[in-house]
């Protein structure tokens, strides 16, 4: 067996593209991902972070309680200024499906005790929940030497292959409609 390095990315549930696009573009700085117009039709795809999320469109998302994801964020007050800013709730029980809390906790945000993790969750347009966390704390190695994320100031990204998303319009120019 090969050593697994990441999580790739997750795929989602979602019923309409453009709205779910909307949401994480301005919500949590997702960026699309242009793989040329036969790809893009077959899924929607963006990038959060290091990580990748895709959709399957449904009429109509089957909701599981509890079942989420979860999202590092760099800056914790600044992303909470932003979801007031954007007027996305968030809450640390997530509609009462988490609980009890511990004393650092707050109705909105909580804190877990082993690695001083701050968490907080929101809902997307079709209802699938995101825990958003932050670990004060950082990353380490397996020696336990402290390490770094990433040095790229908009994340890495998985290299595509050079004039694949050009050439995929030239084959097939976008229809107008
Ligand atoms: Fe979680």
């Amino acid at each position: 067996m090969s050593k697994i390095s990441m999580i790739h990315h997750i795929n989602i549930q979602i019923s309409d593209r453009e709205r779910t696009r909307e949401w994480y573009e301005r919500v949590l700085g997702a960026q699309f991902l242009d793989r040329g117009p036969k790809l893009n039709q077959r899924q929607l795809q963006f990038r959060i972070g290091t990580g990748e999320i895709h959709t399957s469109d449904t009429p109509e998302v089957i909701e599981v309680p509890r079942v989420h994801f979860a999202i590092e964020v760099e800056d914790w007050d600044k992303m909470l200024s932003h979801l007031d800013s954007v007027g996305v709730d968030y809450s640390r029980t997530a509609g009462g499906s988490f609980g009890p809390r511990t004393a650092d906790d707050d109705s909105q945000q909580g804190r877990r005790e082993d690695t001083g993790e701050h968490y907080t969750y929101i809902n997307d347009p079709d209802g699938n929940l995101i825990e958003l966390v932050y670990h004060p704390l950082g990353l380490q190695s397996s020696e336990g030497a402290e390490v770094g994320l990433v040095t790229d100031a908009d994340n890495v990204r998985w290299t595509q292959q050079s004039g694949f998303v050009e050439d995929a319009y030239q084959v097939e120019p976008v229809k107008s409609s």
